[in-house]
C-alpha cells in the first residue's frame, strides 16, 4: 500500500477527479478527509470508502473562506493527529472573456482557485511543519499552460496555481514539505459535462472540434487516469520531486 496510514486531505473530493483520488487514496491505505462545499457529495464518497473497509470522513467547507480553510486542516489533525498529504483539487470553473470580465468575475475565479488553494496550504503546512514534513499536490490545468478561448479568468487562475506551486515548493522545502502540481487535460467529469452543455454541443461534436485535432490520445481523459499521478506525487515514491509540474493530458499540449 502506497499511502498506508497516511492522513490525507482532498478538497473537492465529492466529484470528478477529487472523488477518484479519494477512492484511490483509501484503497492505498490512507485516512481521507473529503472536504467539499457540497457536504452531501462528500458524504456519499466517504460512505463508499467506509463501506468498502476504508477510513474516511466528510467535511462541508468552502475553501475560499479562510475560517473553512483553517477548519479543514484542524479537522484532519483532530481526527487522526496529523496531516501528511493535502490535495488542493477544488476549483471554480467560472470563466469570462476579457471584454466581459468585471471585478466580480475575477473574484469568483480567483477566490477559490488561487486564494483557496493558498489558504488550505497555509493551514495544512502549519501542521506539517510541526510534525516534520508532508506533501502538497495542487491541481492546476493545461489551461494554465496554453490558453483556451473564452476562458480567460479560469486560464489565468490556473497559471497562477502552477507558479504558486513552485513558490510554495521553495518556501516549504526547508521544512521537508514537498509541493508539486498536476495539470490534467480535458477530463470526463461533471465539470466537463457542464461545460459541454454550456457550449450547446454534443459530446461527439466537442471531441471532433476540440479533441481530435489537438489531443494525441483522441478522447477525453478519465478521472481514474489523473488520480494515479496525484497518488504518485503524494507518496514517498516521489521523495525527490518538488516544484514539479506534471502534465496528464493525452498529449494535448505536445
Ligand atoms: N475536468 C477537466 O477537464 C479538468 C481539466 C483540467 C483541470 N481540472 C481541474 O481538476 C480539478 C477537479 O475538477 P473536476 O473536473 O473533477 O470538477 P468537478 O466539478 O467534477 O468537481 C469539483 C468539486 O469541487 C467542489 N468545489 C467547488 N468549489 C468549491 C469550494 N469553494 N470549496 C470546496 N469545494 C468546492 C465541487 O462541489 C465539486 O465536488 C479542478 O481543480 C479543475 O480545475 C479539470
Amino acid at each position: 500500500m502506497r499511502l498506508k496510514d497516511k492522513i490525507t486531505i482532498i478538497t473537492g473530493a465529492g466529484s470528478g477527479i477529487g472523488r477518484a483520488t479519494a477512492l484511490l487514496f483509501a484503497r492505498e491505505g490512507a485516512c481521507v478527509l473529503a472536504a467539499d462545499i457540497d457536504g452531501d457529495k462528500a458524504t456519499r464518497v466517504t460512505a463508499e470508502i467506509n463501506n468498502d473497509g476504508g477510513r474516511a470522513e466528510a467535511l462541508a467547507a468552502d475553501i475560499a473562506e479562510e475560517a473553512d480553510a483553517r477548519r479543514i486542516a484542524s479537522r484532519a489533525a483532530e481526527l487522526w493527529g496529523r496531516v501528511d498529504v493535502l490535495v488542493n483539487n477544488a476549483a471554480s470553473f467560472h470563466h469570462k472573456r476579457v471584454e466581459d470580465a468585471d471585478r466580480a468575475d475575477w473574484e469568483k475565479a480567483w477566490s477559490v482557485n488561487v486564494l483557496g488553494t493558498s489558504l488550505c496550504s497555509r493551514y495544512a503546512a502549519e501542521i506539517m511543519k510541526k510534525q516534520g514534513g508532508g506533501a502538497i499536490v495542487n491541481i492546476a490545468s493545461i489551461n494554465g499552460l496554453i490558453a483556451m478561448p473564452d476562458w480567460m479568468t479560469y486560464n489565468a487562475s490556473k497559471a497562477a496555481v502552477i507558479e504558486m506551486s513552485k513558490s510554495m515548493a521553495m518556501d516549504l522545502a526547508p521544512f521537508h514539505i514537498r509541493v508539486n502540481c498536476v495539470c490534467p487535460g480535458v477530463t470526463d467529469t461533471p465539470a466537463l459535462q457542464r461545460a459541454i452543455e454550456e457550449l450547446g454541443a454534443s459530446r461527439e461534436e466537442v471531441i471532433k472540434a476540440y479533441i481530435e485535432p489537438q489531443c494525441l490520445i483522441k478522447r477525453f481523459g478519465k478521472a481514474e487516469e489523473i488520480a494515479p499521478a496525484i497518488l504518485f506525487l503524494a507518496s514517498d515514491e516521489a521523495s525527490y520531486m518538488t516544484g514539479a509540474t506534471v502534465v496528464v493530458d493525452g498529449g494535448y499540449t505536445t
